[in-house]
């Protein structure tokens, strides 16, 4: 089926399928108008870079009933930060945490950045967590890469590269899909696609909504991508 509708067709998925997570606002509550905290889709990124969405939720929601705010959040001691970060890991997060919220709520009234090259000067903001951001909280239409994202494009292209070798070319690809209207909500279909049905273990490519532009399941072996690193 032509690209042109790829968006299309997976916002239709989304809007019946997307995963109910407790940072985001279900499509039909964004088509009524409301719209997520940005403090808390920073907070959530930040968790989820290392880290399951099983692990993260309850971690996600002792930090927003406790720091329900950045300024709260920057005006907490670090010892108490750390503490109830124990058992999420890469602690480095945390220390940036602080740091970036310090900066935020000192900065512009509490407000985060807006666009997603501002949102990469904050301290633990990089490429991906930048354009998360700006697309989810913002309506951004920026290219959203992480690794379940890079698994639907290299079977969705039959990418025949280690994906090492591939990271500029999957986000141009992304990039051409991101549509104008939503994308923040394709950013997190694209993530909800990978994590449900594009597995990597025994993709469902029967119920899914994009299985017509795939070429890896046209060739009959998506599992094959993206292709093991040669050793
Ligand atoms: N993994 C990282 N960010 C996510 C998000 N916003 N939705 C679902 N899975 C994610």
């Amino acid at each position: 089926s032509p690209r042109g509708d790829f968006a299309a067709r997976l916002l239709a998925w989304y809007d019946r399928h997307h995963r109910h997570l407790p940072w985001r606002i279900p499509p039909r509550a964004m088509a009524a108008g409301e719209r997520p905290d940005p403090y808390q889709i920073w907070l959530s990124e930040i968790m989820l870079q290392q880290t399951t969405v099983a692990a993260v939720k309850p971690y996600f929601e002792t930090f927003v009933r406790r720091w329900p705010t950045v300024e709260a959040l920057a005006a907490a001691e670090s010892d108490e930060i750390m503490k109830a970060w124990a058992g999420l890991g890469y602690y480095s997060r945390a220390r940036n945490l602080k740091r970036c919220a310090e900066t935020v709520a000192a900065a512009d009234g509490g407000r985060f950045p807006e666009t997603m090259a501002a949102l990469r000067e904050l301290p633990g903001i990089g490429d991906y967590t930048s354009a998360a951001i700006a697309a989810i909280a913002f309506d951004e239409p920026a290219a959203v890469v992480d690794g379940n994202v890079e698994r639907v494009v290299t079977r969705l292209e039959a990418i025949e590269r280690p994906v090492r070798e591939a990271k500029q070319d999957i986000r141009g690809i992304v990039q051409t899909l991101v549509p104008p209207s939503r994308p923040g909500d394709f950013a997190q279909a694209m993530m909800d696609l990978g994590a449900t049905i594009c597995t990597p273990r025994r993709p469902a490519c029967a119920i899914c909504p994009v299985s017509d532009d795939c070429k890896a399941r046209l060739n009959g072996d998506p599992e094959r991508f993206p292709l093991k690193p040669p050793r």
